[in-house]
């Protein structure tokens, strides 16, 4: 079994994932850096050297290699869902989950945490404000499309454990 965890950056993917991994007693991958790791280079510089459509290569050849891996969550990128057919791929090759955000809540995450995320950088508050309006509604119908949406603000790991395991008791 593998599950995919999607959604907006800031959305907690990587720190309720690597929670629920482990309530799960799954492993845990998190793509950037499995993407970093195969690359040797940071995410920041592989959008600056080569870069978003280089990038979304990777993203989505990386993301096919872990079609194989057994009782593991994946926690992927802001992006990864909504390129290259990946949504398809991961809803036929897994559990798809989004965590559910509205503007303002990213917003508030986001501001202090531009780090190693290219997309961010060097945004006002305004600007960062705008663009994820604007992505946000261009992604959503990627992201609505995930097999569960769990609304994610002040999400528990209790309770996101709860949903995830009634989802897959079925
Ligand atoms: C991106 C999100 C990032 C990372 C890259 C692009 C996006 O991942 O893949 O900077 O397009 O939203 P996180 O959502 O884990 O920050």
């Amino acid at each position: 079994m593998r599950i995919f965890i999607i959604g907006f950056m800031g959305a907690g993917k990587t720190t309720l994932g690597k929670k629920l991994a482990s309530k799960l007693e799954y492993d845990f991958i998190d793509l950037d850096d499995f993407i970093e790791k195969k690359a040797g280079m940071s995410i920041s510089d592989i959008f600056l050297e080569l870069g978003e459509n280089s990038f979304r290569n990777m993203e989505s050849e990386n993301l096919r290699l872990l079609g194989n891996v057994q009782d593991t969550l994946i926690s992927v990128g802001g992006g990864t869902p909504c390129y290259h057919s990946n949504m398809e791929w991961m809803r036929k090759n897994g559990l798809t989950i989004y965590l559910q955000l509205d503007v303002n809540t990213l917003l508030s995450r986001l501001k202090n945490s531009a780090v190693n995320r290219p997309l961010l950088e060097k945004k006002t508050e305004e600007e960062m404000l705008d663009f994820i309006s604007a992505r946000l509604e261009e992604r959503k119908q990627y992201y609505e499309s995930a097999e569960l949406i769990i609304p994610a603000r002040d999400l528990k790991i209790k309770e996101f454990y709860r949903l995830v395991k009634e989802a897959i008791i079925g």
